[in-house]
This record gives C-alpha cells, structure tokens and sequence, in this order.
C-alpha cells in the first residue's frame, strides 16, 4: 500500500485548494498494477470543483485503463476523509463492492480500510442493458477481437489447460484484466480466455475457472458464463476433472454428464434475480443437452473413443469427499463427483446458453481405491486425457455447430 500512499501525498500536495485550504490527494491501482493520481481541483464557482476521486478516475480513464482494483486517499483527519457520495459512485462504476478503499492522514498513518461496498451498499445501475462491469469487460474482448463472434464456449478445469493450445489463436486475455471476472487461484487453473477457431469453430475459452472452494461469491461464478453469452456464444461445453463412483468407470475415461445432483449447499442464483439475463426460477430439465449429447456420441464411435456417462454429484470441496459421503452419493444416484461444473451448468442454462458438460476422470472417488484422492493424481490424470479429449471435441464440433 506504501506506492499507493506516495503517490497520493504527491498529489495532495499539488492539490488546488485556494477556498477551503483542505488539499486531498487520492491513488488508484488499477487492474494492469499501474498507479494513477488525483488531487482536488476547486473552482470559484463552487459545483465546478472537482474532489480528487474524481480526477484520479479520469487519470485512469486516459491512461486506457478501465478497472480499479484498490483506492488510498490522504487528507488531514479525524475524522476518515471518506470518498463523498458522489465519488463512491464513481467508484462503483469502475470497480466492484470489493474494492478495498483506505484513507492515510498526511503523515500516513492509516485511518480506516473498508470497501467500496460498505461505503455504497446499492450502487446506481442502469435499468436495461448488461451490468456495467460486463458492458466493460466485452468492450476489452472486443476491442482485442472486432469481428470476432465465438460460437461455443470452452470452459476448460484442473489439467486440461492444454486443449486452449490447440486452438488458432486470435487473441489472449488475462481474466485479471477482465472487469467483474472471479479470478482462479487454484494451481493447474490459469485465468486466460483464448479466442480462436478449432477445428474451424469460433470459440472462446476459459482456460481455468474460479471454483466456490476459493471462496467466491456463488453468484460470482456466473459471470463468466453471462460474459460468454454477452459476446455471442449459443452454448458452453464444460469440461471438469471429476472422480469416479463405478468401477466400471476408470481413471482417464471420458464421461457425458446426463444430469447432476447439486451438493454444494448453495446455488450461482441465489440473490436479487435480474430479469433481463434469465427467469427467477429456471427450469433444469435436460440441463445436459440431449442433443449436444448425441453429437458427442456419435463423434465418440467414430473414433473408437470409449465415452462414459452418468449424473454428476456437485461437491464443494476443497476436501475431497469421505468415503462415508461417496457410499452416499452412489446411494443417491451419483456415478461422478465434481467441484466446479454444477454452478456453472445452473448459471449457464439461466442465462440461456446450451449446456454440454464433459468429465475427465482422474481418479477412483474416495474409499474405492487403495490410494486416497489427490490434486497432483488428478492433474496428471487430466493432462494424460488430453489427447483424446481434444480429438474428441475437434470431431464433434463442426457438428455440434450445426445443432445450435
Ligand atoms: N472428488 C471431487 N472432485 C474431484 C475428484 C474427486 O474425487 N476428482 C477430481 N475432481
């Protein structure tokens, strides 16, 4: 935080503030890492004035940046020198409720450290239109990609990053960079969206995914799928590293998700329900798209893949299961196990898009083999599956594209 106090000290003391002798300085980091500055500007004529919040923002806004991810302001306190009404929404426009915001006294000493969210608990939205962070975030895809119009979605987990390297490449964006994106943490994930053509298919891909386990609001994990039905995608094909409940179904085997069973003990819609991307109560009947499925059936015979399937158990992790809960889930239905594809699959039907969810197995769930589960089985088994997986999906897809 000491850049970000430097530089708005700096500016506080360049601040032009001849009518109330109260200079205040402000710095904003933006998504990129740079640090952008403002001071307060008055005017003779009062309302003309401009707090330094406000010309921080329009630094930031000219440097080409579009997304602020932390704010300090320095002026003379007690009290905090809290951003005003006015600059919380600002703020708001550029940055999530999660922003944190700290307010230094000029010796810098550190006054509070709060969120733009307790600041502004209901920020000023438009009332038709997407959300303005993702009107943000397709504004920077598609300024990477004018013409660009993916026709599936490919949201890729644990291991199986390597089938975004398969794709023609027409640009690369850093999920950091995106405005609103839930950003992975977990090793294996890599936070890119790759736009390209596979197998001639225009498609954009998640190579990593946030998952609940890391702690993200679960409506936080629709996002990436309403950004993907912004940009013009008909459909989404998940692809989930996921345990195996039958052992009929091994290690590295490709399974059709046909249905699932949520697990995790909260659901990506829960919270005030936006009409304009989806119904407050979607129906998940054929969630798993029977069509999709066949396609990727029949793809799967003509190249002598071996392609499983069965109903997914939706677990939130990060444990792995007890083999008390797998004996369960089998009880229950369940003939896979998984932590990140149902959320997704329920975000994704909401918002309209096709679903076609794919495991890869990586490992015997917990108690059906010798050996307990482990995140270093489950990336080396996924990254073995890549080949086929790839086959797979480059066969189906011209005539996947066709179904939609
Ligand atoms: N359980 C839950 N998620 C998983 C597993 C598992 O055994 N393997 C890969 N993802």
């Amino acid at each position: 935080m000491n850049d970000l106090l430097a530089a708005a000290s700096l500016a506080r003391r360049r601040a032009w503030a001849p009518y109330s002798g109260f200079p205040v300085g402000a710095a904003l980091r933006a998504s990129s890492g740079r640090i952008v500055a403002g001071c307060n500007v008055e005017n003779a004529a009062y309302p003309l004035g401009q707090c330094a919040e406000a010309t921080a923002l329009g630094a930031l806004v000219a440097a080409g940046e579009r997304r602020v991810v932390e704010a300090l302001i320095v002026a003379a306190g007690p009290p905090p020198c809290t951003p005003c009404g006015g600059c919380r929404q600002r703020l708001a426009e550029f940055a999530d409720a999660s922003l944190p915001v700290h307010v230094a006294a000029p010796d810098g000493t550190i006054l509070l450290s709060t969120s733009l969210g307790e600041l502004l608990p209901v920020a000023f939205r438009l009332s038709s239109g997407p959300e303005p962070v993702r009107v943000l975030a397709i504004d920077l895809v598609r300024a990477r990609a004018p013409s660009f119009v993916p026709v599936f979605g490919l949201v890729l987990g644990s291991g199986l990053g390597a089938i975004a390297e398969r794709l023609e490449p027409l640009a690369d964006l850093d999920t950091r960079e995106l405005p609103g994106f839930p950003v992975p943490t977990v090793e294996g994930h890599r936070g890119r969206l790759r736009l390209g053509a596979l197998a001639g298919v225009p498609v954009a891909c998640l190579q990593g995914r946030p998952h609940l386990y890391e702690g993200h609001p679960p409506n936080a994990l629709a996002e990436p799928l309403r950004l993907l039905r912004d940009l013009g995608c008909a459909a989404v094909i998940l692809v989930s590293a996921v345990g195996s409940l039958g052992p009929e179904i091994g290690p590295r085997s490709l399974a059709l998700v046909v249905d699932h069973l949520n697990f995790h003990g909260t659901n990506p819609l829960i919270g005030p329900n936006d009409e304009r991307i989806g119904p407050r109560f979607p129906d998940l009947v054929d969630l798993y798209d029977p069509a999709l499925r066949a396609v990727l059936r029949r793809a799967a015979h003509r190249l002598g893949i071996e392609l499983a399937q069965g109903v997914l158990a939706g677990w939130s992790g990060p444990c792995f299961e007890t083999p008390a809960e797998i004996r369960m889930l089998r009880l229950l239905g369940a003939d896979l196990v998984g932590m990140s594809m149902v959320p997704e699959a329920i975000a994704a039907r909401h918002c309209g898009l096709r679903v076609l969810g794919l495991g890869v197995v990586t490992n015997f769930a917990a108690g059906l083999a010798p050996t307990p589960p482990n995140h270093a089985e489950t990336i080396a088994n996924a990254a073995a599956a890549t080949d086929r997986l790839a086959a797979l999906l480059e066969s189906a897809l011209p005539e996947l594209a066709r179904c939609l």
